[in-house]
């Protein structure tokens, strides 16, 4: 599978070394404005290929997509410290219009793949832009922040998070929802496994948890900058999906008709995603609370994609 990423900054790369690193791809083409960037980040990655994999990994103008059956759209500013991901909306969005456009020309029949932040609705401004069918443009969403939950949970379980079974929902911002209540370890609750391996879950612990999700972002970015490791990892996790048609459920964005009584919004559910891309919605079952605020993430972002004039 040929993959294009537009992008070439430490999303986009990182997730292009993610690529090579697990072979997901026969060969990645790196696009930005700043060719000569796309040109050493293209050089270093394919330096690690003989390592790792096969997969051929070059910098390119837009026609260097053609062929591609996924692209990666990771252009635009990402979050200063202590910046939301929604103060970035008007910035790159001004970026898309001209990026989608210039995918579109010459990658008609790819699946978009959106990384830039705020990640739900530039899902849905490229959409939007694009006219592609729904299921074809697909955000990263909650695929992070999930994996930083289940990661919590495993390791305040002392259980990998492999077989932790956790949601998070809405946003991939700050009003985003953890499924608690339909957390999962195997085929058992949260309360019966925190009980049977002796590690309850206080409101100490939950709200640690919500910390640690919620916020993570923004302590690392207060650290080093940026985040880039953890999304290029779940760029390529979804990339895989595609990639291998493995029909994974996966809490990933995409421009839903009607969730928890708002319409036309991309927001982060379950969602089954294979070779055509997101394939079936899945509605997990929530408790007031979590239904309460999912509708308000859902509303959040519903207002701040119509604020946006394209
Ligand atoms: C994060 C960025 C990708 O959550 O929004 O790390």
């Amino acid at each position: 599978m040929k993959v294009g990423i537009v992008g070439a900054g430490m999303v986009g790369s990182s997730a292009g070394y993610a690529l090579a690193v697990m072979g997901l791809a026969s060969s990645v083409v790196l696009v930005d404005q700043n060719h000569d960037l796309a040109v050493a980040q293209a050089e270093d990655i394919a330096h690690a290929v003989p390592f790792l994999s096969s997969t051929i990994v070059e910098a390119a103008d837009y026609v260097g997509l053609a062929g591609a059956s996924v692209i990666i759209l990771a252009a635009g500013v990402s979050q200063k410290p202590g910046e939301s991901r929604l103060a970035l909306l008007e910035r790159n969005a001004a970026v898309f219009k001209d990026v989608v456009g210039n995918v579109l020309a010459v990658a008609p029949d790819a699946i978009l793949l959106i990384a830039s932040n705020p990640v739900d609705i530039m899902t849905q401004i490229t959409q939007r832009i694009s006219g592609l069918p729904a299921n074809r443009v697909i955000g990263s969403g909650t695929i992070l922040d999930t994996a930083r939950f289940r990661s919590l949970l495993g390791r305040h379980l002392g259980i990998s998070p492999q077989s932790v079974h956790a949601y998070v929902l809405g946003e991939h911002g700050d009003s985003e929802v953890l499924a608690w209540s339909n957390a999962k370890v195997g085929s058992l609750s949260l309360a019966d496994i925190a009980a049977q391996v002796g590690s309850p879950i206080t409101e100490h612990v939950r709200a640690t948890i919500d910390d640690g999700v919620r916020n993570a972002a923004y302590k690392i970015i207060k650290g080093k900058g940026a985040t880039y490791y953890g999304i290029g990892a779940g760029l390529a996790r979804i990339i895989k999906a595609i990639a291998q048609d493995q029909h994974d459920v996966l809490t990933v964005s995409c421009v839903t008709p009607e969730i928890v009584g708002v319409k036309d919004v991309a927001l982060s559910i379950p969602r089954v995603v294979g070779a055509q891309g997101i394939e079936t919605d899945l509605m997990p079952d929530l408790v007031s609370a979590e239904r309460d605020g999912l509708e308000k993430s859902a509303r959040l972002l519903k207002d701040s994609v119509e604020s946006i004039r394209l």
